[in-house]
C-alpha cells in the first residue's frame, strides 16, 4: 500500500517543518543505538554482533541488557537531536518517546527500528527457506505475524525485507534473502511489504519495512561479505533491482543502502542508484537509511577524504537518515553554512522522515499501551502454528533412495548429533527478540512423533566426535538420524565460508555411523546452499531442514514420519563443488554451453552442472508433465501444461514455468523463472495448469535502462526445477 498521507497529514508534516530549527531538522536524520557505558564497554551494535556471530551467547547478551549501564541519550533526544533509536523493549521505547513527545520542544516522536529479519518473538525459516515455499500467502502472513508482535515491544520499523540476489554460496547472508533469482525475490517483497505494511486497521498492526541492502550487495566478489561490487548494467536493471522496483511499487516505505561500492561509487553515497533510480525513477516516496557505520566507510573506501566530505556526499546523493556514525548532526550545519549542501535538501530528506512518522501513527500514537505490551507475553496458538506451517513447507527432500523415507513410527531411531539436541540453533542468524520457553528442538519434536527415538549427541560443526555415542546409536537404531549442518553464527553478516562442506569432523562422523551398516538419513540445518557431493554419493536419504524457526522440531519430526508431504523447493543451486561459485541456473548463455567436451564453459576437474539445481525437491510421491501449449494473445501468453500424480500419496507440487528469449540483441539468460502454480494432487489424478504470462515479462532492460520487446522466438520450460526438460518454441510478435 503505498505511502500516502491524508492532505491533513501532509499540512501537518509542512507546518512542522516550518516550525523546525536547522538543529531540529538534523537531528530527524540522525539514527543512535543506546551505547553500553559500564559492564561491558561497547557500543549496542556491536553487543549485537556479537551475539549473531556467536562471540557471546543469546543469554549472555540477555544478562549483559540486564545488568549493563546504557545511555540512551536522553539529553540528545530532549535536545530535538535524534530521530531514530534501536531499542526492542515496550518499556524502554515508552519511556524514551515520553522524552521525546512531551519533552523536546516541537514533540517529535522517535521511530524505533531493528532487525526483524526472519520473525520477532516467533521466529519462522529463515528467508532463503521460505522463500523455497513458492507460497506468497506463507510470506505475506509470517511478515504481518513479526509486525503485530514488534509493534507490541514498540518497535514500529523493520530493518527488513532484505532482498539481496544472492548467486555464491560462499557469502554467509545468502541466508537473509529470498536466493538467486529476480523473480521468485519479486514475489517475496511484494508478500513481505503487503504483509509487514497493510493492516492499517490499527497502528498496532503495521511496521515501515526496509529494503535492504540497496543495491548490488549480494553480488560482492568472490562472496566475501563487504566486499566490491561491479556489474553490467542490464545485471543491475534485470536482476539486482527487480524485487527492489517491484517492492517499492508494492509501497515500501524505507530503504537501506548497503555497504558495498557499485562500479566504484559506494551505495552510500552513490547520487545514481539513490536519486536517479530510487527516487526520480522508480518515485519511491520514503526515506532511505544508510546500513550502520556506513557513512564513516566512505573515508576508508578512498571516496571521502573525511567525515564532513562523508556526510556531505552521503546528503546530496540521496541518503536521508545516517545510521550510527554522528555524522549528520556533528558536520552538517557547517556543510550548509559552507555552501556544500543545500537546505532544501535537508528540508526533503526531513519531509520524507516526518511523513514515514506520520503514515506510522506515530504522532497520534507514539506509546505502547500496556494491554498491547502484554499481548505476547504467551505466544498464541495462531502464531505457533503458522511458524511450523512455515517450517513445513519450507522443508525441502533432497534424496530418498529405496523410500527410505517416510519412517515408521514405531521404528527404533538413534537420533545423533549436538544440533538435534539444540533450541537455540534452530533459530538461524539474525533474530534477536525470541525465547528459549518457545522453542522446539528437533530431538523435542522427534520425541513426540516417534516413541522408539533415542539421542546420542555424538557430534557436531564443532568439537571432537565421541565414539561411545556412534557406538551406542548403532547398537540401538535400526535406522539412525543424524542433525548436521552449520551453527546459526556460521552465516549472517560477516560469515562467509571459502569452504562450504559439512564443517568440522560432521563428514568423519557421517562415514563413522555408515560403517555401522545402519541405513543413515541426515537432516540439515544450515544456513546456505552447502556441497554436498559426498553425502549425496554416500547416503541413502538427505533432508535440507535449514534454520526453520521456533518450530522446527515438529516440523522435521512430522516430515520425517510423513505425517506432513516434503513441498519445498531449492531457492538457490546447490554447488557440487565449491569452485563452481558462483553458480545459478538462470546465467546468461555463452558460445560454448558447458558439457563433456573439453573446449566448453567448464573445468577440468569438477562438474559443470550444480549437484541440486534451483527448485529441486523431492517428496513422498511423484509428478510428471506432459502437454505443454502456448497461445498467443494480443497481451498475454497463455501457457497450458498437464501435470499428474504419477506415486501413490496424495501430494503437493510447485510447477514452474521459464522462459529463454531465444535471440535477442544482448545475451539474454539461458532460462528465466517466469511463474509457479502450487497444486496438490491424488495418486494417479492429473491436471492441466496455466500460466497467464504478460507479454511485457518477455522483454529485458539494456544497459540504458531501457526496456526492449524484440520480436522473435522464445522457448518455454514447464517442469518442477530448473532443470525442466519438457519444452516448446513459439515466435512471439509485440
Ligand atoms: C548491519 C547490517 O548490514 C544490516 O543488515 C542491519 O540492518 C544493520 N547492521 C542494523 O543492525
Amino acid at each position: 500500500m503505498r505511502l500516502q498521507l491524508t492532505e491533513d497529514q501532509k499540512e501537518r508534516v509542512g507546518d512542522l517543518l516550518k516550525a523546525m530549527t536547522l538543529k531540529e531538522k538534523i537531528g530527524q536524520m540522525n539514527q543512535v543505538s543506546p551505547s553500553i557505558v559500564g559492564g561491558f564497554d561497547v557500543p549496542f551494535e556491536e553487543l549485537i554482533e556479537m551475539m549473531t556471530d556467536g562471540r557471546i551467547s543469546h543469554e549472555k547478551f540477555e544478562e549483559i541488557m540486564k545488568t549493563a549501564k546504557q545511555d540512551f541519550h536522553e539529553d540528545q533526544i530532549r535536545d530535538g537531536k535524534v530521530g531514530s533509536l534501536m531499542v526492542q523493549d515496550a518499556k524502554e521505547v515508552n519511556r524514551l518517546q515520553k522524552i521525546a513527545v512531551e519533552e523536546s520542544r516541537l514533540g517529535i516522536p522517535l521511530i524505533f527500528g531493528l532487525d526483524v529479519i526472519h520473525g520477532f518473538r516467533t521466529v519462522y525459516p529463515i528467508a532463503i527457506a521460505e522463500a523455497g515455499s513458492f507460497d506468497p500467502d506463507l510470506m505475506e502472513k509470517t511478515a504481518a505475524m513479526a509486525a503485530r508482535e514488534s509493534r507490541s515491544a514498540g518497535v514500529a520499523w523493520h530493518f527488513a525485507p532484505m532482498l539481496d540476489i544472492a548467486r555464491d554460496a560462499r557469502w554467509g547472508r545468502v541466508s537473509e534473502g529470498p536466493g538467486l533469482d529476480p523473480y521468485l525475490a519479486s514475489v517475496f517483497a511484494r508478500a513481505k511489504v503487503r504483509g509487514l505494511q497493510n493492516d492499517r486497521s490499527s497502528t498496532e498492526h503495521y511496521v515501515a519495512a526496509c529494503l535492504k541492502h540497496y543495491i548490488g550487495y549480494g553480488a560482492c566478489e568472490s562472496g566475501r561479505d563487504y566486499n566490491t561490487v561491479s556489474m553490467a548494467m542490464h545485471l543491475f536493471y534485470n536482476t539486482y533491482l527487480r524485487p527492489f522496483a517491484a517492492a517499492v511499487e508494492e509501497g515500501a516505505a524505507t530503504v537501506m543502502a548497503s555497504f558495498n561500492d557499485l562500479n566504484g561509487v559506494p551505495c552510500t553515497v552513490n547520487p545514481f542508484t539513490l536519486r536517479t533510480i530510487l527516487k526520480d525513477s522508480l518515485g519511491f516516496p520514503g526515506f532511505v537509511v544508510s546500513d550502520a557505520n556506513a557513512v564513516r566507510e566512505c573515508v576508508i573506501h578512498g571516496i571521502a577524504k573525511d567525515e564532513i566530505d562523508a556526510g556531505i556526499q552521503a546528503v546530496n546523493a540521496g541518503l536521508d537518515m545516517d545510521m550510527g556514525t554522528g555524522i549528520y548532526s556533528g558536520h552538517l550545519a557547517q556543510a550548509l553554512a559552507d555552501g556544500k549542501i543545500s537546505e532544501e535538501t535537508i528540508d526533503e530528506a526531513v519531509r520524507r522522515i516526518l511523513s514515514v512518522k506520520m503514515w506510522l501513527g506515530l504522532f497520534d500514537h507514539p506509546y505502547v499501551s500496556s494491554e498491547c505490551a502484554r499481548r505476547y507475553d504467551t505466544l498464541p496458538e495462531d502464531h505457533l502454528a503458522l511458524a511450523r506451517r512455515a517450517a513445513e513447507e519450507s522443508i525441502v527432500l533432497l534424496k530418498n533412495e529405496g523410500s527410505l523415507l517416510p519412517l515408521a513410527r514405531d521404528q527404533k531411531i538413534s537420533l545423533v548429533g549436538t544440533l538435534a539436541a539444540s533450541r537455540e540453533e534452530i533459530i538461524g542468524a539474525w533474530a534477536m527478540s525470541w525465547r528459549k520457553e518457545d522453542c522446539v528442538s528437533i530431538r523435542e519434536g522427534m520425541e513426540q512423533e516417534f516413541p522408539n527415538l533415542r539421542y546420542f549427541p555424538c557430534g557436531g560443526p564443532e568439537g571432537e566426535i565421541c565414539k561411545a555415542d556412534v557406538d551406542q546409536a548403532a547398537s540401538y537404531g535400526d535406522v539412525l538420524v543424524a542433525v548436521l549442518g552449520e551453527t546459526d553464527a556460521m552465516s549472517g553478516e560477516a560469515s562467509s565460508r571459502g569452504d562450504i562442506t559439512l564443517p568440522g569432523k560432521q563428514r568423519d562422523l557421517l562415514q563413522m555411523l555408515l560403517k555401522t551398516g545402519k541405513p543413515v538419513v541426515l537432516i540439515l540445518m544450515n544456513g546456505r546452499p552447502l556441497v554436498l557431493d559426498w553425502e549425496d554419493a554416500h547416503l541413502p536419504a538427505i533432508v535440507e531442514g535449514w534454520h526453520l524457526g521456533v518450530q522446527m522440531g515438529p516440523a522435521i519430526a512430522r516430515v520425517l514420519s510423513g505425517a506432513v508431504m516434503p513441498q519445498g523447493k531449492l531457492s538457490a543451486d546447490f554447488p557440487a563443488a565449491v569452485g563452481q561459485c558462483p553458480i545459478y541456473y538462470n546465467h546468461p548463455n555463452t558460445g560454448r554451453p558447458g558439457s563433456r567436451s573439453k573446449f566448453t564453459s567448464r573445468y577440468l576437474d569438477i562438474p559443470f552442472k550444480p549437484l541440486y539445481p534451483f527448485g529441486f525437491g523431492l517428496t513422498y510421491t511423484s509428478f510428471a508433465y506432459s502437454k505443454l501449449e502456448i497461445s498467443e494473445g494480443e497481451k498475454q501468453l497463455q501457457i497450458r501444461a498437464e501435470v499428474r500424480n504419477t506415486g501413490d500419496r496424495r501430494g503437493t507440487e510447485t510447477a514452474l514455468l521459464f522462459m529463454q528469449d531465444v535471440t535477442a540483441s544482448l545475451v539474454r539468460p539461458v532460462r528465466e523463472l517466469k511463474g509457479f502454480r502450487k497444486i496438490t494432487l491424488d495418486p494417479g489424478e492429473s491436471r492441466t495448469i496455466s500460466f497467464r504470462l504478460p507479454k511485457k515479462e518477455l522483454g529485458f532492460y539494456d544497459n540504458d535502462g531501457h526496456l526492449r520487446l524484440e520480436d522473435g522466438a522464445f522457448r518455454f520450460f514447464v517442469g518442477g526445477s530448473s532443470e525442466a526438460d519438457l519444452s516448446e518454441e513459439a515466435e512471439i510478435t509485440f
